[in-house]
């Protein structure tokens, strides 16, 4: 079964409880904070953290939320093992898993609403990588 982290900054600590609400009787889910909406925090910390964590095993998967997405996957994706994905919608969440064998997915709260993003992160836990023709790709990032 995967194991799956998830991490917010105080922007997106509503949605990350949502979504941890939604997934914590289906999945293995680890809730790495942050814990208060009140306090204001760093999403690099939050980023970094996760990452380490979802780096540690290929069936390992994460779920990154901040205000807009963009600056978790932007620190997400510093680390080698891991493939960070700003989804928006659920087709480039299933392109995400589909061409892109995106590990990690990031959401941005101010932007996309619960259902919305409760979609993509269905989407992007069920679909699998297609492999053939992106996996060389995939290997060149
Ligand atoms: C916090 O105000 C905000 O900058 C952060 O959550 C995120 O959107 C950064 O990319």
């Amino acid at each position: 079964m995967k194991k799956i982290y998830i991490a917010s900054d105080h922007a997106g600590y509503s949605l990350k409880n949502f979504i941890f609400e939604k997934l914590k009787t289906k999945f293995d889910i680890m809730d790495l904070g942050t814990n208060k909406k009140s306090v204001s925090v760093n999403y690099p910390t939050y980023a970094h953290k996760l990452s380490k964590m979802v780096s540690k095993k290929k069936s390992n998967v994460g779920i990154l939320i901040c205000g807009s997405g963009l600056g978790m996957s932007m620190a997400a994706n510093r680390h080698k093992k891991i493939r960070a994905a700003l989804c928006y919608s659920i087709k480039n969440a299933k392109l995400s898993r589909l061409h892109n064998d995106a590990n990690v997915i990031t959401l941005g709260e101010r932007l996309t609403n619960k259902s919305l993003a409760m979609k993509c992160v269905n989407t992007f836990l069920k679909t699998n990588f297609e492999g053939g023709r992106h996996l060389k790709r995939v290997k060149r990032i």
